[in-house]
């Protein structure tokens, strides 16, 4: 028997784990494992792709990014825009079903977030041998209550706001994070609470930028003459509109910007000194925590375990302290997003935080 294993879209703390996990199971039956290069690409023909042992996993539980690579470009992308799903053409699904021949692939591991799961849910249609294993430092995915690198990423912010926090108190400035966060605020959410941000924007709740201007201003009478706002790049600044600095390309929008507006507006509602970071990729890249290192590990053993049980179209799903699964068809296209009404932001709320709402 042999185990495929790709990483596609973003790349997320964590992956390195997975594949040290699907590497360490596979081998325990007597499987092989084949690593696929840059995501679906390296199923293209000739193929770009390495076995991997137990031996090639040692030391890379600890590494960021992937050592198999990733894209969330070429030819089998999923999302083209906004809410739009593209089919892989027939050509591309017949000639990488070649390579996976070929090579007599006889179970293929899919580490990907939404977009490379619906990818991976139309190869399974197809009859390809997939198993699904969700990736997203969003943690957007309603199937599993987790996914790895979300924990990196929070990490991350935090110690990003506990350096602005002094830097903010020494000056008596407004200093604004704006942090990743496509659909769900999720990271902000916990970042901002972990963090000790006094304002939490997020793609799910409307904001009046005039509530947090009062907000801060309210602050200072109180003598506390800093404040730390995170903002998500996926929050719509009052009026609707997603912020995005970049050029429109193919695909999704390319997000980022709205932490200057919102510090830029800040700036003149209050008459206080406002200043904007981005965070941007820092939350995807570096080593992963402790619980991400764990958590990819048993997805990745789970996955083996799942193909060793011929549950094909099925996905690794994180579920009370558990590592289940549910098919990828349930998985796909239900995003978890933040609840407003929700019990962490009454939490965030009770301790005094501001949600712009
Ligand atoms: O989906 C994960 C994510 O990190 C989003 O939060 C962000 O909008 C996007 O990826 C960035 O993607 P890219 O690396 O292609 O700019």
């Amino acid at each position: 028997m042999r185990i495929g294993i790709l990483n596609s879209g973003g790349d997320c703390p964590g992956l390195n784990a997975v594949i040290h996990g699907v590497v360490g199971a596979a081998h325990e039956l007597g499987w092989e494992t084949v690593g696929f290069k840059d995501g679906f690409e390296g199923l293209l023909p000739p193929g770009d792709f390495r076995f991997l042992e137990p031996k090639d996993t040692i030391g890379i539980l600890k590494m960021g990014g992937t050592i198999l690579g990733s894209t969330n470009k070429g030819h089998f992308a999923a999302k083209v825009g906004a809410g739009d799903v593209a089919e892989v053409p027939a050509e591309i699904v017949a000639k990488a079903k070649s390579t996976m021949d070929h090579l007599k692939i006889g179970a293929l591991v899919i580490v990907g977030g939404d977009g490379s799961l619906t990818t991976g849910l139309q190869l399974f249609k197809a009859g390809w041998p997939v198993i699904g294993i969700p990736k997203t430092i969003d943690n957007d995915l309603s199937a599993t209550a987790m996914t790895f690198g979300f924990d990196s990423a929070v990490t991350t912010v935090v110690d990003a706001l506990d350096r602005l926090h002094t830097t903010a108190e020494s000056h008596k400035r407004v200093m604004v994070l704006e942090v990743m966060g496509r659909h769900a605020g999720w990271i902000a959410l916990w970042g901002g609470i972990a963090g000790g941000a006094n304002v939490i924007l997020l793609p799910e709740m409307p904001f009046s930028l005039e509530k947090v201007a009062a907000f801060i201003k309210e602050r200072d009478s109180k003598g506390h003459h800093f404040t730390l706002v995170v903002v998500a790049e996926g929050a719509k600044m009052p009026g609707g509109e997603l912020v995005s600095n970049h050029k429109a390309t193919a695909g999704e929008i390319r997000l980022g910007g709205i932490g200057e507006q919102v510090a830029d507006a800040l700036e003149t509602l209050t008459g206080k000194e406002t200043r904007a970071t981005t965070l941007g990729h820092l939350q995807r890249g570096g080593a992963p925590t402790a619980f991400d290192r764990i958590l990819g590990m048993r997805f990745g053993v789970k996955a083996v375990k799942l193909a060793e049980q011929g549950k094909f179209g099925h996905m690794v799903s994180y579920q009370a302290y558990h590592v289940g699964s549910v098919t990828i068809e349930e998985a796909v296209n239900k995003l978890h997003l933040v609840d407003p009404e929700g019990e962490v932001v009454h939490a965030a709320k009770a301790v005094g935080i501001c949600l712009g709402d």
